[in-house]
């Protein structure tokens, strides 16, 4: 399940975001990558000691815990720090799927799904976009700046090749409390349905039902 998480971050946060990025410190995102994935590599990111990463953080992540969206598609349990990642021209990320379990000792993660966060226009650059492979075939992704992308770790992705101007993205992955895909898709399904119930058809019994059964599948199908 692909899914875009709109308006993550709005165009105020997005030029503060854009000033922070051009004063930090990138280096090879190959320091980061697992063996496999050194082969495919080619990109950078935000040195994992500038001291920008802090604002960031807060801002980025801030507002992606909140939004809506996220939390129903992805009932996140553990979400962790993102990497900042630049493509320039030439840069790219050949087929990979993510590493499955991340995070320190004592802050380990199984990670479940993966989100890119777009930081700069889409007509930035040319080439760059996230080609992820899906049972209904590989699906190009290239949103608006600010929004973002929610997909399965598990499935093959890359990068397509940067062939003007400059791609950045925040990166990150997440622990679901609902470990199979199949049972969160139809989770957001029914949240999708409960969301338009209560919008049209507020104090229904039908509302009640509905949103009833979706909070106790919820709670059955939820390891924490
Ligand atoms: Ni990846």
């Amino acid at each position: 399940m692909l899914i875009t998480i709109p308006e993550v971050l709005n165009a105020e946060e997005l030029s503060v975001v854009a000033d922070l990025l051009t004063k930090a410190t990138f280096v090879d995102g190959k320091l980061s990558a697992g063996q496999e994935a050194t082969r495919v590599k080619h990109n950078e990111e935000l040195s994992g000691q500038d001291q920008l990463i802090t604002p960031l953080n807060n801002l980025v992540m801030g507002k992606l815990v909140q939004h809506p969206t996220y939390l129903a598609a992805a009932l996140p349990l553990k979400i962790a720090a993102p990497y900042y990642a630049r493509y320039s021209k030439g840069m790219s990320y050949g087929n990979h799927v993510d590493d499955p379990v991340m995070g320190p000792p004592g802050q380990r993660y199984r990670s479940d799904c993966s989100i890119t966060v777009f930081l700069n226009r889409p007509d930035d650059y040319d080439g760059g976009e996230l080609m992820i492979q899906t049972s209904f075939g590989e699906q190009k992704v290239k949103l608006k700046a600010g929004d973002a992308v929610l997909y399965p770790s598990s499935s093959t992705h890359r990068v397509a090749e940067v062939t003007r101007g400059e791609r950045l993205v925040a990166v990150t992955w997440l622990q679901s409390s609902v470990r199979e895909p199949s049972q969160r898709e139809l989770l957001y399904s029914m949240y999708q349905a409960r969301e338009l119930l209560l919008r049209n058809a507020k104090g229904g019994t039908e509302t009640e039902l509905v949103s009833n059964a979706y909070v106790n599948l919820v709670r059955m199908w939820s390891d924490v």
